[in-house]
């Protein structure tokens, strides 16, 4: 038998069993790729000493724990920023390479979305190279305003039904409302009848799904904050990491349900003429329009890939648009003189409309591009520029007189949100909608701002809002 020498060790002959030689193979890999990881370390370290920076908190985390994820956190960043001089950049000119680099070199979080992938599979947030290309120009047709179009009453919907609720509480006597966890409910219903067709009138009784997709937001925030979970194996173990699969496989459920239930009412042929007349009656929804993209070959998505983008969707579209609304109704608060011009403009803009529903033709369809990009940087910049447009009046022409370059290519080669117009279009139905019904104010006590995924308040986001006499309803 082949005798295997490892007098070097210590240790006499030993027989070179396969089992022995796998081990000498994997932990011969293993130390080669610490040498490289810790080799790739000391370079980066290296070349980062260049820069002047702030003291170590801890030996182990070096400057980790330095950025906390709370307002102190936010102001120590600031302080940073001006005493160490970290750039910090803001015109268009300068953020132009940034935001318009192609997906090729501007790579995804790996660590975060990593976490995601459980429950959003290979969908378009974490998906990469040629799938994402490749899906990502299947589903682009999917968010074109015409196919948007009927959305706008399911929003007006939900934005009914959170009035009533507002208004009903008003009347109860209770008029400070976090308007984090009215608004997100809204958007969450909102998107579950955009995706699914599906109303679990969820604004006004629990819903199963609508809580395990809050209860998965959070966790996913939460973990990102916990480094020694970063690991699937410690996760997994944890109290938090069984409820996340227990919420991922109750979501999947749901969506898998709604999918088999499609594919079992589509007839076999005529598929497109039974969209068509789905799209004309307008109650196409996403899932209709995932079952029916197709790529250059012919090739449509599997069900696998349906789930995924359909509960890509369900996380991106709500936290966002919520986090956005319930900031700009903060600002329009804390600014009462804007709040009192957004209103008039909306109260002119309705005059002769009879009942007061949003709808596309509304000249508050402004795809303006700036705020498309803006979106990648915080919720709150995104909806600002609409506001700031809303009454100035000077809509999409803006952006493009004060920086003629920033056209998007019309390739998808650029990695932005995709959900973008849906978004405005919601945003705009929403914010109109409350300034017309309510005025909200401020509450004395400043919200604590907690940047997570999105930036949220901690305890919630807590206005008062004060029904408007002649409001129409
Ligand atoms: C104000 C609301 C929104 C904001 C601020 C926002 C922000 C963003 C940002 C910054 C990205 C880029 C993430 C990255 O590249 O890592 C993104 C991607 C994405 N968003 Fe949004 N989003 C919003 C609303 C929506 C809505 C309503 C939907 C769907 C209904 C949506 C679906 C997506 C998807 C699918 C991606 C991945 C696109 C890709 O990688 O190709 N988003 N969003």
């Amino acid at each position: 038998m082949l005798q295997l020498s490892l007098s070097w060790l210590g240790l006499g002959p030993v027989a070179a069993s396969p089992w022995l030689l796998l081990l000498l193979v994997g932990a011969s890999w293993l130390l080669v790729r610490v040498l490289i990881w810790t080799y790739s370390s000391y370079d980066n370290i290296r070349r980062l000493r260049g820069f002047p920076q702030p003291p170590r908190r801890n030996w182990f985390l070096g400057h980790l724990d330095l950025v906390q994820s709370s307002e102190e956190g936010l102001l120590n960043t600031q302080d940073l920023a001006s005493t160490y001089g970290v750039v910090r950049i803001f015109h268009p000119a300068c953020i132009k390479p940034v935001l318009f680099a192609p997906a090729a070199i501007a790579p995804k979080d790996v660590v975060f979305y990593d976490f995601l992938k459980p429950w959003l599979g290979d969908g378009l947030l974490v998906s990469a190279g040629d799938k994402w290309s490749s899906h990502r120009r299947m589903l682009t047709p999917a968010f074109h305003f015409n196919i948007l179009k009927p959305y706008m009453k399911i929003f007006n919907d939900s934005v009914n039904v959170m009035h009533a609720k507002w208004q009903r509480l008003v009347t109860e006597g209770h008029n400070l409302l976090d308007m984090f966890e009215h608004i997100s409910l809204m958007t969450l219903d909102s998107l579950q009848k955009c995706v699914f067709s599906f109303d679990s009138n969820c604004q006004e009784k629990p819903s199963e799904y609508i809580a395990a997709i809050l209860e998965l937001s959070a966790l996913v925030a939460k973990r990102n904050q916990q480094v020694f979970l970063h690991t699937d194996f410690l996760y997994y173990l944890t109290c938090n990491g069984r409820r996340f699969l227990k919420a991922c496989r109750l979501v999947h459920h749901f969506t898998d349900a709604v999918i088999q239930e499609r594919r079992r009412t589509l007839p076999k042929e005529g598929v497109d003429d039974v969209l068509k007349a789905k799209a004309k009656a307008k109650t196409l929804d996403f899932i209709d329009v995932l079952l029916l993209t197709q790529d250059e070959d012919g090739k449509g998505l599997s069900d696998e890939d349906i789930r995924a983008e359909a509960d890509t969707f369900m996380f991106e579209g709500h936290d966002t648009t919520a986090s956005g609304l319930s900031w700009v109704l903060y600002n329009l608060a804390k600014h009462p003189e804007y709040q009192e011009r957004c209103r008039q403009e909306v109260q002119e803009l309705l005059r002769d409309r009879e009942p007061k529903e949003i709808d596309c033709e509304l000249p508050l369809h402004s795809p303006h591009l700036h705020s498309q990009d803006a979106c990648r940087i915080s919720p709150l910049l995104y909806l600002c520029g609409w506001v700031w447009e809303l009454w100035a009046g000077l809509r999409a022409r803006r952006g493009r007189e004060e920086s003629p370059g920033l056209s998007p290519p019309p390739t998808p080669a650029r990695r932005n949100c995709i959900g973008q117009t849906f978004a405005m279009a919601e945003m705009k139905v929403a914010l109109a909608l409350t300034l017309l019904r309510f005025r909200v104010l401020p509450v004395d006590e400043e919200p604590r701002r907690k940047p997570e995924l999105i930036l949220r308040a901690e305890g919630g986001l807590w206005l008062r809002v004060e029904p408007l006499s002649s409001s129409p309803q």
